[in-house]
């Protein structure tokens, strides 16, 4: 059970050291190697995403990364930010499959901005195609035409690429509420209409699976509006980059949202879907439960090991019963603590 571990820029190294912590109180013989990645493995190598953290990357079972990027690296050229580090991994080991949860713990419905009638016992599921779409097309650039310059882009999808992630979502359907929202916008894109069309072909194959679509603005409004219709959601890379940020914020909590990219044999990366919160980095007050989450769903999806995954989240839900309260989840009469003492107070659940 190799696990490459990549803290990365701004709170990464703070929230990491708390799931390492947590990972190590399980007593499995995990073998945990540390690499650099994001702007730190720029600032070291003059690279994002430098060789030798690729051959890590490679040879683990599964990567656990922290988060990329800051203000400081925002000027570097787009192969040099951090982000690339991200893309690059994505990429190099076809981490197609991208699930990001967003569910709304009862503890925290008060910091959700939606009224508590509208979130109260949101579980959603965003399956998001990670390796495609524009984020990778060809051709792409900015070129000179007709005195002027010209920015282009392209949204690409072959049906293979359409049908592996669809499988995934419908076998995550399977088991959960059975329920399949596919999103697309077919009444101007034909890449999204071969999508709609594909989805509809494979849910002859899954007929336990109630399949719907939806163009992606109505499905950003819904998402707003009426959260709880939905169950799993699947949706290209860009798409589900945009209505992942916004399903995570109706739970008001992005700190709490783990996230995973899977590969077609179950190796995969892990990290929070919250960001690297430059602002408040170093300072010992970051949540670290989304990348304790994520290192749950790590030993899930990855290990096959869901007695300790759930040892862990029930540690998790008993912090949060018990009051214990990071900063960007805290409300008055709490118990508001650091990011150490928020990881001390999960291993203490874990009994
Ligand atoms: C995400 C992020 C990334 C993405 C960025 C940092 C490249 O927003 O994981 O959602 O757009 O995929
Ligand atoms: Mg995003």
């Amino acid at each position: 059970m190799k696990i490459c571990v990549l803290p990365g820029d701004g709170i990464g190294p703070e929230i990491m050291a708390e799931a390492v912590r947590v990972l190590q109180a399980l007593g499995r013989p995990f073998e945990m190697e540390e690499a650099l990645i994001g702007g730190g493995a720029f600032d070291a190598t003059g690279d994002p995403f430098p060789e030798a953290t690729r051959q890590l990357t490679r040879e683990a079972d599964a990567v656990l990364l922290g988060a990329v990027g800051g203000p400081q690296w925002d000027a570097l050229p787009r192969e040099k930010r951090p982000e690339r580090g991200l893309l690059g991994i994505r990429k190099d080991l076809s981490l197609f499959a991208n699930l990001r949860p967003a569910i709304l713990y009862p503890e925290l419905a008060d910091a959700s901005t939606l009224k508590a009638e509208v979130v109260a016992g949101l579980d959603i599921l965003i399956v998001r195609e990670l390796t495609g779409d524009i984020y990778f097309g060809q051709p792409r650039g900015v070129r000179e035409e007709n005195g002027e310059r010209v920015g282009f882009n392209t949204m690409v999808y072959s049906e293979s690429e359409i049908r592996r992630i669809g499988h995934v979502a419908f076998r995550a359907a399977q088991k959960r509420g059975k329920r399949l929202c596919s999103v697309d916008k077919m009444n101007v894109l034909e890449c999204t209409q071969l999508w709609r069309d594909v989805m509809t072909e494979m849910a002859r194959d899954y007929p336990d699976v109630e399949l719907s679509h939806m163009l992606v603005d109505n499905a950003a409004m819904q998402l707003v509006k009426a959260p709880r219709q939905f169950d799993v959601m699947v949706t290209g890379n860009m798409f589900g980059d945009i209505l992942s940020d916004e399903a995570s914020m109706l739970t008001g909590s992005i700190g709490m949202l783990p996230s995973a990219s899977l590969d077609d044999n179950n190796k995969g990366m892990y990290e929070p879907s919250h960001g690297s919160a430059p602002d408040i980095a170093g300072k010992g007050v970051a949540n670290p439960l989304a990348t304790i989450l994520s290192a749950a769903m790590m030993l899930r999806y990855t290990f096959n090991l869901e007695d300790d995954a759930q040892r862990i989240e029930n540690a998790v839900k008993k912090v949060l019963a018990q009051g214990y309260r990071t900063g960007d989840i805290y409300e008055r009469g709490a118990n508001k603590v650091g990011t150490q003492a928020m990881g001390d107070a999960v291993l203490a659940a874990m009994g």
